[in-house]
């Protein structure tokens, strides 16, 4: 595969770790341990491929409703993760950023990542992007109340607000929009993901549940990706007259 063929951010929606565990007759706990896992080898396989950023949808603003000792046990899984793989990625040129609301989020976990992204922050090879309490809908509010701020302490002229200067003010300012999403699991939605940052994102559904998510199914994902024209709202016949240029 040629490099220009390859999307230059991935984002994943890791979807199915509590039906993996279910049909192994396992608590849901095992299945997101095994998610763990795929995650790990999901950063792997995007470092080795030349991917330049990757986003990994950990935990939703919406996953807070779920029972209390699963939230519990996915919190206590993401700070072992953090201590076991954060020597690895800071060797492996990582950069390590967290997005989402910090809020609620207990001082342990916040703590580690907070270490992880100082720790990565000069880090020059794939930018790791993990979403932890969030929500698509969470980030654009927030970015309009940032400006809405601005704008009512007269340092911002509210006309002067376009498309831009908003996509500044969200979590992922500064790391190109995903050019490819993949959600596992069987589900064919967004679930408040990256809203925003998906308007022209090609989406890459598999059933496969996200434990089982393995090099060929990434292999699959990055086809179906090649092998679609992207035009961005124009016609074939104008990419054409670009130079192709998409
Ligand atoms: C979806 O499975 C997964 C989650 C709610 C989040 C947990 C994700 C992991 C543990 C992966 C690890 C990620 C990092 C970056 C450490 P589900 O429980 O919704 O599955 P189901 O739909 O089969 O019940």
């Amino acid at each position: 595969m040629t490099e220009s063929a390859l999307p230059r951010h991935v984002a994943v929606i890791m979807d199915g770790n509590g039906r993996w565990a279910r049909r192994r007759a396992l608590p849901r706990q095992a299945g997101h341990r095994a998610g763990v896992r795929a995650a790990r080898r999901i950063v792997e396989l995007c470092g080795g491929r030349g991917i330049a950023a990757l986003t990994l949808f950990a935990f939703s603003s919406e996953n807070w409703q779920r029972p209390k000792r699963e939230v519990g046990a996915l919190m206590r899984l993401f700070v072992e993760a953090l201590d076991r793989e954060i020597a690895e990625l800071d060797a492996n040129d990582v950069r390590v950023k967290f997005i989402g609301d910090r809020e609620g989020l207990g001082p342990e976990l916040r703590s580690r990542m907070r270490t992880a992204e100082d720790r990565t922050a000069k880090n020059t090879g794939l930018t790791l992007l993990i979403a932890v309490g969030y929500g698509g809908r969470w980030d654009i509010t927030r970015a309009a109340r940032s400006l809405a701020r601005e704008a009512a302490s007269g340092g911002l002229d509210p006309e002067s607000v376009n498309e831009e200067v908003l996509a500044e003010r969200l979590s992922t300012a500064g790391v190109p929009e995903p050019d490819l999403l993949i959600r596992t699991g069987g589900n064919h939605r967004i679930s408040n993901f990256l809203l925003w940052q998906l308007a022209y994102t090609e989406c890459y559904f598999s059933d496969t549940l996200w434990p089982d998510f393995d090099e060929a199914d990434f292999d699959r994902a990055l086809e179906q990706y090649s092998a679609t024209e992207r035009r961005f709202g124009k016609t074939s016949e104008q990419l054409d007259e670009d130079g192709g240029a998409c």
